[in-house]
């Protein structure tokens, strides 16, 4: 019998497997036992072996809404959850306050770093970029190449994805700031090593702390399982409002996920629709020749 999937579900499972790995999910097992057992229950499975056939129905439905909806943004009341135990070493409470630090200062302090490998292959570090007084701070993972080279955060294609996002809000780049978790290109573009976020955090978290933002949105999973020292999956928290440090966090997917599956794009707007309703933004008019 030829057990594979029609086509469309094979790519939907292909999109959503991509999408549990864009989390940092990578072990999956299948679990037969409830539709092996209804199909054909002659067959006996046995109880160590755990299998069924994935139903296409069963599949979330990615939402489609366009990324400009017409519909202004809806008020949602913020739900506050934090996430790190009170008993847990936070990384964070570990960096000493600075008196009168500086978005300069902290520049500074960098310096020509090289407290980790990503410098040996970096060309530019990337500080961020954007108003030192912004309500909204954008945080992304690490620079890519675009940004390597041209020293200022999210200027690539996802880079161009996140303008758009913004600019949807009624925003400009310059009334937000953006910024990584670490301030140097990971070689490939491979996700950064665990030393490399701590030896990085602590600017990260002066930068935070100086421009006091209202808002922070957390750009996939390395931002929000960094900020929030948590291992959860960022699935079980995207989209919510928690708080953090005295800020509202809110961690949506990565502008780089939504181009390889625009049909997020709907489910990030509605994360976008409830940070512009905490900071009471509406969507830019449309102009009559658009
Ligand atoms: N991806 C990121 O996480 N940050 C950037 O600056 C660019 C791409």
């Amino acid at each position: 019998m030829d057990e594979r999937a029609p086509e469309s579900l094979q790519q939907q499972i292909e999109d959503r497997l991509r999408y549990y790995e864009d989390l940092g999910i990578r072990l999956f097992y299948r679990d037969r036992t409830a539709a092996t057992v209804a199909a054909s229950p002659s067959h006996a499975v046995p109880n160590a072996v755990h299998t069924s056939a994935i139903q296409e129905s069963s599949l979330p439905k990615p939402i489609a809404k366009p990324f400009f909806p017409k519909a202004p943004a809806a008020a949602v009341p913020p739900r506050i959850e934090p996430l790190v135990a009170p008993s847990a070493p936070s990384l964070f409470e570990s960096v000493n306050k600075i008196k009168d630090d500086t978005l300069l200062k902290i520049r500074e302090d960098i310096g020509d770093c090289t407290r980790c490998e990503l410098h040996k292959g970096r060309n530019k570090i990337v500080f961020g970029d954007g108003n030192p007084k912004a309500e909204l701070v954008f945080i992304g993972e690490g620079p890519g190449a675009d940004e390597d080279a041209q020293g200022l955060p999210f200027v690539g294609r996802a880079g161009k994805l996140l303008t758009q996002m913004i600019e949807a809000m009624g925003l400009q780049r310059r009334d937000v700031y953006i910024c990584n978790v670490v301030k140097c290109r990971p070689p490939e573009n491979r996700a950064p090593e665990p030393d490399e976020v701590t030896t990085c955090s602590p600017y990260l978290l002066r930068q935070i702390d100086v421009i006091k933002p209202k808002v922070i949105v957390c750009l996939g999973a390395v931002a929000a399982k960094t900020l929030l020292e948590t291992t959860r999956g960022i699935s079980q928290f995207r989209g919510q409002w928690l708080e953090w440090r005295g800020h509202k966090l809110m961690a949506t997917y990565h502008p780089a996920y939504l181009l390889r599956n625009p049909n997020a794009k709907g489910e990030v707007w509605k994360d976008l629709q409830k940070v512009m309703a905490e900071l009471g933004l509406q969507p830019p008019k449309k102009s009559k020749s658009s």
